[in-house]
């Protein structure tokens, strides 16, 4: 059977977790390709509310398997702290939770360097997460990195000999760090991995999709953010593009199925570099009140603005998406009217296509169009839906060139409809 592979469009934060976790029940296997405990992925059900950073968001469905696949990256000790806070929630793991032997673990001193190059860099810092992302696909990628699989085998040594090359980087910064506490945590958190089934994901991966299991592939992160198409320098280090799913688990492009396309209403980014549809004034934070927008990993206030069509377009091209899914529909139900940016105009000219430099002479070309006014939160099927949100949804689907196939209308699993 195939892969399909759900993934964000926009900078991140669109509801991908949320859309795992209701699409799980329709596969075997649901495997994350990439990222790390940079996602923050927002699960809510029966009253709960899961933030899931590094395990896959189909953990909560029965009898499923979640695989951290070979193109993630691992830190053994947020690793610990996640899964213990689900078991002590009463959620058995062991048994349906693999991980690759490929992936590429997280060090203390990577978390150090991230800070590091983030001072460094003063006002035209990145805006990382601090979980060490960077530094430690910059390892895998200069043949230094250290995998899962090393646990197993004289693991002190090459630790060692790893964290010394660190040190070395670190002392031609000026910052200040006790390794020896995280290193603790850290140790700890090897013992809790040791306790998981560590396994040959590619060889687990294709022998299931022969037998006839499907699966389904979460991205973390948003397209906006891919190391090669994002808006560089200001994106995460891994491919969070379509393709990344075959390089991050190890299957072929012709075992790809469904794309599902993941963007919000309007849009959001948390972190540095351009946005042009930002909104820095009430209507920003209006959005930022209605939507909850503060990043589920750090807390920080995620920027605000309108949807980018030009961006959209954009990464729905990089994917070849076939399947587009709308979320936070609710978060406009109190606007009189709703902006939609259909072309940027740079130099007094109007273009459709992302160019290579977004930078701040960029001038959101805007069409504005009626809101519907209206709850949406516990509408359940789409013959429900307002005049207005269909005349939206057409919009957008004129635009873009493809069906929104689910639309969601709160953060709960029961919010979201799966459109005819
Ligand atoms: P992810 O990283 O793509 O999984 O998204 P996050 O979990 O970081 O951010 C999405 C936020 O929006 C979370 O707080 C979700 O609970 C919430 N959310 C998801 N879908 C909806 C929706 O349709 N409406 C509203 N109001 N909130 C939603
Ligand atoms: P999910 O999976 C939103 C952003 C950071 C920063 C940039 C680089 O929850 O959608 P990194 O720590 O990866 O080196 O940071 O990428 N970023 C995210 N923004 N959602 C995420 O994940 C993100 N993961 C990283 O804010 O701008
Ligand atoms: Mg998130």
């Amino acid at each position: 059977m195939k892969v399909d592979v759900i993934l964000g469009l926009q900078w991140g934060d669109e509801g991908k977790g949320k859309i795992v976790d209701v699409l799980t029940p329709n596969y075997q296997i649901v495997a994350r390709f990439q990222g790390g405990p940079n996602a923050g992925h927002t699960l809510e059900f029966e009253n709960q509310k899961y933030i899931l950073k590094s395990i896959p968001s189909g953990i909560f469905q029965e009898g499923k398997i979640n695989i951290i696949g070979n193109g993630m990256v691992v830190d053994p000790a947020m690793f610990k702290q996640e899964t213990e806070t689900l078991e002590a929630s009463g959620h058995q793991l062991t048994d349906k939770l693999y991980i690759s032997k490929k992936a590429h673990l997280i060090l203390p001193t990577h978390r150090l360097l991230d800070a590091a190059s983030e001072k460094e860099k003063g006002n035209s810092m990145i805006g990382t997460t601090g979980r060490g992302i960077g530094p430690a696909y910059t390892d895998k990628v200069s043949r230094n990195g250290l995998r899962i699989g090393d646990i197993f085998h004289n693991f002190e040594e090459k630790y060692r000999k790893a964290t010394d090359r660190h040190k070395k980087m670190l002392s031609q910064y000026s910052i200040e760090y006790d390794l020896e506490t995280l290193e603790k945590e850290w140790f700890a958190g090897i013992e809790k991995l040791k306790t998981f089934n560590i396994i040959d994901s590619e060889h687990f991966i294709n022998k299931r999709l022969d037998e006839g299991d499907k699966i389904l592939a979460e991205g973390a992160q948003g397209s906006m953010l891919d190391i090669d198409f994002g808006t560089y320098p200001f994106v995460t280090s891994s491919s969070t593009i379509c393709a990344g799913a075959c390089t991050g688990l190890g299957v072929s492009p012709h075992k790809i199925g469904e794309i599902f396309g993941v963007f919000k209403a309007y849009c959001t980014r948390v972190g540095g570099g351009p946005f042009p549809t930002e909104l820095t004034d009430e209507t920003g934070q209006l959005l930022r009140d209605r939507g909850w927008e503060y990043g589920s990993v750090t807390g920080r206030p995620r920027r605000c603005g309108w949807i980018d069509l030009v961006a959209l377009r954009y990464t729905i091209m990089l994917n070849d998406v076939t399947k587009l899914v709308m979320m936070k529909s609710d978060v406009l139900d109190t606007f009189d009217t709703i902006k939609a940016c259909v072309a940027y105009e740079i130099n007094g000219k109007k273009i459709k296509d992302l160019p290579f430099d977004i930078s701040e002479n960029i001038k959101p070309v805007y069409v504005e169009l009626p809101g519907w006014k209206t709850d949406m939160t516990n509408i359940k099927t789409e013959d429900a839906f307002p005049k207005e949100f269909n005349s939206y949804l057409s919009f957008l689907e004129k635009e873009l060139g493809i069906p929104i196939a689910i639309v969601s209308v709160g953060p709960n699993r029961a919010q979201t409809i799966i459109r005819k």
